[in-house]
């Protein structure tokens, strides 16, 4: 028989996301509403050690919707990954009358979340990344808020790009991941788009600039994805192959930061509700995510095991109509 869930904890964890707020705020107003009391864990995992546990009122998330960071904190704790430390966690979850958790955060953040449900504390995970990097979902919240500040940052280094004749390189987030990058360039107009998923030819990004320069183009974007782990290189091998002035821009935290998007409201509502539902009807050990515009919900160890395939067709669409 599935346990009576009466308590339910929520958490934000790893890297903040735009839109954990509005997720924070969807766990507590739906729990609410389903007669379940609220607790309220800061600074992640770490928080949960330290005991840092609050109750929380349906008042207690108004007026946050349109907020970023996360109301909450967020920490990383190393002492989470040890089975000593996660034991003492599920101890202090008992202590406190919390039967179960909805965990905001990416696939660290599921790991200490099984390794909760494993010792009896009910969990869901919920997918809070700017990277987009997560397998069993085709978004995560915080996503579209990222990408659409470092399209507008690159819209305004394109003016002095413009203005300069110059080549801009610019650095965007992501991880390993280049979902952020591929995105931003296609809608930036940028000319090359260089991600740690797909080989890269230095020789033949700058003969496609020298090409566009010789027909008249007055900027020359290439957004570059963090985890390729070679900005300054491709900048200053992109000055000597071409011959045309150029400047890295590394946009940096400013991605994570800012109000969230209305897609990061919306998805963030849609999955906090559906990580109540699933934690008051006794499910455990799962993940909320989206497929094909649909809230779904998978296993966590299947999640963790998914590989995520990166877009080859936008790739070659961005790669294709900027010349
Ligand atoms: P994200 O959740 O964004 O992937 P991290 O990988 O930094 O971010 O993980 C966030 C936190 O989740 C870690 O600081 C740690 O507390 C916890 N965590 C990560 N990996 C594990 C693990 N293997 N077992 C238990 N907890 C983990
Ligand atoms: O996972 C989100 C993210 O912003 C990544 O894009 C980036 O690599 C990392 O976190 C930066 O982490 P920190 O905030 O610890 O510098």
């Amino acid at each position: 028989m599935a346990k009576e869930i009466k308590t339910i904890g929520v958490l934000t964890s790893g890297g903040d996301a735009p839109g954990m707020n509005a997720a924070i705020r969807a766990v507590v107003r739906t729990a609410i509403a389903r007669g379940l009391k609220v607790k309220g864990i800061k600074k992640g995992y770490q928080g949960l050690l330290n005991e840092e546990i609050i109750d929380m009122e349906a008042k207690d998330v108004s007026d946050i919707i349109q907020r970023g960071g996360t109301i909450l904190g967020t920490a990383r704790c190393l002492e989470f990954k040890e089975a000593e430390g996660q034991k003492k966690g599920a101890e202090i979850c008992r202590k406190h009358g919390i039967d179960g958790i909805v965990v905001i955060g990416g696939d660290g953040s599921y790991r200490g979340a099984q390794a909760l449900s494993r010792l009896g504390i009910n969990t869901i995970g919920l997918p809070g990344t700017i990277d987009l990097d997560i397998a069993c979902t085709e978004y995560t919240i915080g996503f579209d808020t990222a990408v659409n500040t470092a399209m507008q940052a690159i819209d305004k280094v394109k003016d002095t790009s413009s203005s300069h004749e110059r080549c801009s390189i610019i650095e965007v987030m992501g991880r390993n991941a280049g979902w952020i990058a591929l995105n931003v360039a296609i809608a930036s107009g940028a000319i090359a788009c260089i991600t740690p998923e797909m080989p890269y030819d230095m020789n033949a990004i700058a003969e496609k600039i020298k090409k566009a320069h010789e027909a008249q183009k007055e900027h020359f974007i290439v957004v570059v994805a963090e985890g390729v782990n070679n900005s300054e290189g491709i900048t200053k091998g992109i000055q000597e192959l071409t011959g045309i002035e150029t400047r890295l821009t590394v946009l940096g935290h400013v991605q994570r930061g800012g109000m969230p998007t209305l897609r990061d409201r919306v998805a963030a509502s849609q999955m906090g509700y559906r990580a109540v539902e699933l934690i008051d009807s006794g499910a455990t050990n799962r993940v909320v995510g989206m497929k094909d515009n649909k809230i779904i919900d998978v296993d966590i160890q299947e999640a963790l095991a998914m590989k995520k395939p990166f877009d080859t067709e936008l790739y070659r669409v961005c790669n294709e109509i900027t010349f």
